[in-house]
């Protein structure tokens, strides 16, 4: 088969070339919630695509892309929080291969997942599904999971493309963000995972991208996806994301997920009638979806089947092992390990009752669940003994007094008090992000009260994303599990008494205030657009360059044993460099640790932050073992992105070399010279970190556009904006009520899924609406809706 443009073979094309033009409309949407069209009379057949991405879910049942049904049992992995803390590639690569074996079994061709968007700010609803407020660690970790998915003959899927980095309003708001930060920031991480791993798809954000929605900004999904970067594979919507199916397709979107039941079908034709489409664009979107669905089944048709509950058993063992590799130790002045002997109190309900994972569409059914109170249990065995008490009511994070009282009096006769605490399930999903960082008060309270009484107390926070920890200096160790998946009870067990040790390094910054962040002034505050105004200065990028001491920073994670870095040898010439430096295990255990390289440009004509992270090595080292840790730098390690000739461009010049621990953590430093360059041009720096309007402009290059208003209504106007009329105020209840009507009848219904479907069908634009209804309300009517509700509107206004 040969490659015609962009991984589209000749036989997809020949094929095409005998479709009608409704065939190739009808196959660049889908035929259900999670399946593509098959097209019998070509022997090309359907093919699942589901999610993803920590585990797999798939539904045999009622649909629904919120994790609202059930699903198959699987494998229920860490999430993408504590898979990015590993910064192991090797390992993620491993978990890539089980959650491909998975689909395998289960007869699923493409797995929804990676997602790694920037964790702008750590409030993101989906924090938790994502790696790394740092570009290099997010891609990397991609890039891993999707060799080892695809490894298996499945294909992985980045999403979401691009800059979607919050949940509120989220299918129909404006990221501005200027050129230089989006590529520096928001596109790397998913360039090294195009480039590195040759994903077979993609999927388009739901938001716009400075004025244009993702899924159909042809600038990202043609020029720089598949003209710049080489992606061959498959770009698809998101769940009910299309805006304007014909734009879409124009823009290199191929494939419309789920089905919208042909309500877009008679749009594209006229389309191409109209001439707005071209034919040739529809036929390369056709070609896609049936060289995808060809390669599915090629793929399936030459491996063998997989043994399922053999796997699920190895599985839960990886999934153990990576939950302790993601495990990241704050804090330990020396409690930890904890001999697995005498009594230990073990506090909090989510040591009987574990949070493991997210909400939303990334929900899996997991196939066994360890808890930490059982696996303590039977690890301290007849050694000692295991005193419980919940403390705080799991699901709602609140506590009696009761409760209270019983936690102090297991505590006052132990030796030493494991305390679980954590975001309940309703303070982290898919659909809405957090309106603070804080635990649960009754957490809050458990710590302060058990810290003063007891000189051993182990705090294990998890969840899926940093929490403000103004008590953080008072427990004798802190472990930051993350959501762990299906075994975290297990590995933080290893973890506790020794038998794993804490492999974890942070990827994101856990802040001293939510507000100290460059980012906080503008996310989720103006429903209609985000303004990325902190422009490069997210993360450590932020704490470093401003001065701002993050609480613990970026990189940062303690070991059980310790090391040292020897003098570091720098190689190279051009602008590509070899560092190499020895790494030492100068305790008595054996133990990992993560060598990180930052780079600063000593002088620049751009703004630049004080450092990034271009490289980093992991090692596990026996005690007194030495290794070198080995980083190899090319030109993007030096370059700027110049936005006069939108390129990336490296200046001569001195760049220091900062090998280290954390961002704050530098223990070794090389210069080098990088003696020829390229011109780069001057864009004024912003005074502070966040961009003022004329700062703003600045950098845009243009005027701040003004967002669209929701009224009149338009496609994009979504329906809790119905309220904003008498008349759409009347459409907006029923609609609501519909839902829960239909909501109320689940028998998985509980608090958390209800907040998320009401918080999710606010959110909803009329478009998809109309996508969802079946064929009850098709676009045109919907039009009409819209029109008389604005006329209502607006003669009432004047009247
Ligand atoms: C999420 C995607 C997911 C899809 C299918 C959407 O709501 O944004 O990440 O893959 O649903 O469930």
């Amino acid at each position: 088969m040969t490659d015609i443009a962009h991984g589209v073979t000749q036989q997809a094309l020949d094929i095409v070339s005998r479709l009608t033009r409704a065939e190739k409309i009808r196959l660049t949407s889908g035929k259900d919630f999670w399946r593509t069209e098959p097209l019998d009379s070509e022997g090309v057949a359907s093919f699942m695509l589901t999610d993803g991405p920590h585990g797999l879910r798939k539904q045999t049942g009622d649909t629904d892309h919120v994790g609202l049904n059930s699903s198959v049992p699987a494998t229920c992995f860490p999430t993408a929080s504590a898979l990015g803390s590993t910064w192991d590639a090797d390992l993620l690569e491993e978990v890539g291969h089980a959650l491909g074996r998975e689909c395998r079994a289960e007869e699923v061709g493409v797995l929804l997942g990676p997602g790694l968007n920037i964790k702008r700010h750590p409030a993101g609803g989906r924090s938790f599904e994502y790696f790394s407020e740092d570009p290099l660690v997010s891609g990397k970790a991609a890039a891993a999971l999707v060799r080892g998915i695809q490894a298996e003959g499945v294909g992985a899927c980045l999403k979401h493309f691009a800059a979607n980095s919050q949940e509120t309003r989220r299918m129909s708001n404006d990221s501005i963000v200027d050129e230089r930060t989006l590529r520096e920031i928001y596109l790397t991480g998913f360039e090294i995972a195009v480039k590195e791993a040759q994903p077979w798809t993609v999927m388009c954000a739901y938001n716009l991208v400075n004025g244009v929605h993702a899924g159909e900004h042809r600038e990202l999904l043609t020029e720089i996806l598949r003209d710049e970067w080489g992606f061959d594979g498959l770009v698809m919507t998101d769940w009910i994301a299309t805006h304007e199916r014909p734009a879409g397709i124009h823009a290199g979107l191929d494939l419309e997920m789920p089905s919208s039941a042909g309500a877009w079908d008679q749009r594209v034709a006229d389309a191409v009638d109209a001439g707005t489409l071209s034919g040739e664009d529809l036929d390369v979107a056709a070609a896609r979806v049936i060289t995808l669905a060809l390669k599915v089944a090629a793929e399936r048709a030459s491996r063998a089947t997989v043994d399922v509950s053999a796997a699920h058993d190895e599985h839960h063992a990886l999934a153990r092992r990576v939950a302790a590799a993601g495990a990241t130790l704050l804090t330990n002045d020396g409690v930890l390990p904890l001999a697995p002997e005498g009594r230990i109190a073990v506090i909090g309900a989510f040591a009987d009752k574990p949070r493991f994972q997210g909400g939303g569409s990334a929900l899996v059914n997991p196939t066994r669940l360890d808890t930490v109170l059982a696996t303590l249990t039977e690890r301290i065995g007849d050694a000692g003994e295991v005193l419980y008490a919940p403390g705080y009511d799991a699901a709602t994070g609140e506590a009696t007094d009761a409760q209270l009282t019983d936690a102090l009096t297991a505590a006052a006769n132990a030796d030493s008090v494991v305390l679980v605490v954590g975001l309940p399930l309703s303070y982290e999903s898919e659909g809405y992000d957090r309106d603070h960082l804080q635990l649960p008060p009754s957490h809050t309270r458990l710590i302060q009260a058990l810290t003063a009484r007891h000189d051993r107390v182990v705090v294990v926070n998890v969840g899926g994303a940093p929490v403000e920890m103004p008590w953080a200096d008072t427990p004798n160790a802190i472990l930051q599990a993350y959501l762990g998946g299906q075994a975290a009870g297990g590995a933080i067990t290893d973890v506790l008494v020794g038998d794993a040790e804490p492999g974890g390094r942070l990827a994101e910054s856990f802040p001293v205030n939510a507000t100290d962040l460059a980012s906080h002034a503008n996310f989720a505050t103006n429903p209609l657009q985000a303004q990325y105004r902190e422009n490069l200065y997210v993360g450590y990028r932020f704490h470093d360059m401003f001065s701002v001491p993050a609480r613990f920073p970026f990189g940062h994670g303690l070991s059980y044993t310790s090391f040292q870095l020897g003098k570091a040898k720098v190689t190279g010439s051009g602008t590509d460099r070899t560092v190499s430096v020895p790494v030492t295990n100068t305790g008595t255990r054996a133990g990992s640790t993560v060598v990180q390289a930052y780079v600063h440009d000593v002088e620049s004509t751009l703004h630049r932050p004080e450092q990034e992270l271009r490289g980093f090595a992991k090692l596990t080292l026996e005690p007194g073992q030495t290794a070198d840790a080995v980083v190899t730098l090319d030109e993007r390690a030096w370059a700027v992105w110049d936005t006069a000739t939108h390129g990336w461009v490296v200046e001569a010049g001195t760049f220091e070399l900062r090998l280290g621990f954390s961002s704050t953590d530098i223990v070794a430093m090389s210069t080098v010279e990088i003696n020829a360059g390229g011109e780069v041009t001057a864009v004024p720096a912003p005074a502070s970190a966040i961009a003022t309007d004329t700062e703003f402009t600045a950098l845009l290059g243009r005027p701040i556009p003004q967002p669209t208003p929701s009224f009149p209504f338009h496609y994009d106007s979504t329906v809790a904006d119905l309220s904003a009329t008498a008349g759409g105020r009347l459409v907006e209840k029923a609609l609501m009520a519909q839902v829960m009507k239909a909501f109320g009848t689940d028998p998985n219904a509980t608090d958390e899924t209800e907040q998320m479907m009401q918080a999710f069908m606010r959110n909803m634009p009329l478009r998809a609406i109309a996508m969802t209804s079946e064929g009850k309300l098709s676009l045109a009517n919907l039009d009409r809706l819209i029109k008389t509700l604005n006329a209502t509107a607006l003669k009432a206004k004047r009247a």
